[in-house]
């Protein structure tokens, strides 16, 4: 039976400002294939372009995606190469299109862990969509929670020893202001594809009450209709905060 169109079912009015993506299964897609996990993360990159591409025409706001962990240095050196090679050819081609494109970038994690090549590449791409108007895409690149968590606490120690601020001052909402994703609203819906059911070390403090979403598919199968289910579930969920 086919898979029910999920678009015609969206409520336009109450869409999630912020989606947070969990790419996963590139690996398992390419062995099923009989390919290198390199092929299957290049597939990964597809994928991610149509996502792009439905979120942005949909109005969606937010869009952050998680592309390479803190933890992902720790694959074979092959993988790790392949990735940040695919990685430059990615911002290459971005920056080439940039000009016809109305999407803004902005990249969360430490990317001082990057060459320089790479490095400026990310600057430019942030200096050349600053100023778009369509969707706000942040791109998780060496990102991990607990290391973002940890870089805001050593500068919020830091702006108190210089009394910058005042520790009564410090409460949930400063502690947002320190973290990468300063200015971005919380993820509404958060989706993770490859069906594992965990949160590898992505948006820990910002998803405290995010809707999960799990997807059975692995990342390169993963298209608009996938999409719009998720955004169709969320619509259907009764967000409380704690409330009733
Ligand atoms: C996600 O796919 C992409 C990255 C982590 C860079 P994986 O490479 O984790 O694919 P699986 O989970 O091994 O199938
Ligand atoms: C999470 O996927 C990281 C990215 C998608 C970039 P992983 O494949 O690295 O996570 P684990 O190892 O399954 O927890
Ligand atoms: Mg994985």
């Amino acid at each position: 039976m086919d898979k029910l169109n999920y678009k015609d079912k969206l409520k336009m009015t109450s869409l999630p400002k912020h989606i947070a993506i969990i790419m996963d299964g590139n690996g398992r897609w390419a062995k099923k294939k009989q390919q290198s996990r390199s092929f299957g993360h290049k597939a990964g990159t597809k994928a991610l372009e149509k996502i792009i591409k439905a979120a942005d025409s949909l109005g969606i706001a937010h869009l952050t995606v998680y592309a390479f962990s803190t933890e992902n240095w720790n694959r074979p050196k092959e993988e790790v190469n392949s990735l940040m090679k695919l990685l430059n050819q990615y911002l290459n081609q971005y920056l080439k299109d940039s000009k016809n494109s109305n999407i803004k970038i902005d990249v969360i994690g430490d990317i001082s862990k990057f060459d320089k090549d790479t490095q400026d590449k990310i600057k430019q791409l942030q200096e050349l969509t600053y100023n778009k108007s369509g969707l706000n895409l942040h791109i998780a690149l060496n990102y991990g929670s607990r290391d973002e968590i940890t870089r805001a606490i050593k500068k919020i120690i830091s702006d108190a020893t210089k009394s910058k601020i005042n520790i009564e001052d410090i409460n949930a909402s400063l502690i947002s202001n320190y973290l990468d994703t300063n200015g971005i609203p919380d993820p509404d819906l958060l989706i993770r594809t490859s069906g594992e059911k965990r949160i590898s070390n992505f948006l820990l403090w910002q998803i405290a009450y995010s809707e999960l979403f799990f997807s059975e598919k692995l990342w390169p199968d993963f298209d608009e209709n996938d999409l719009y289910e998720a955004i169709f579930e969320y619509q259907n969920r009764d967000r409380r905060y704690g409330s009733i």
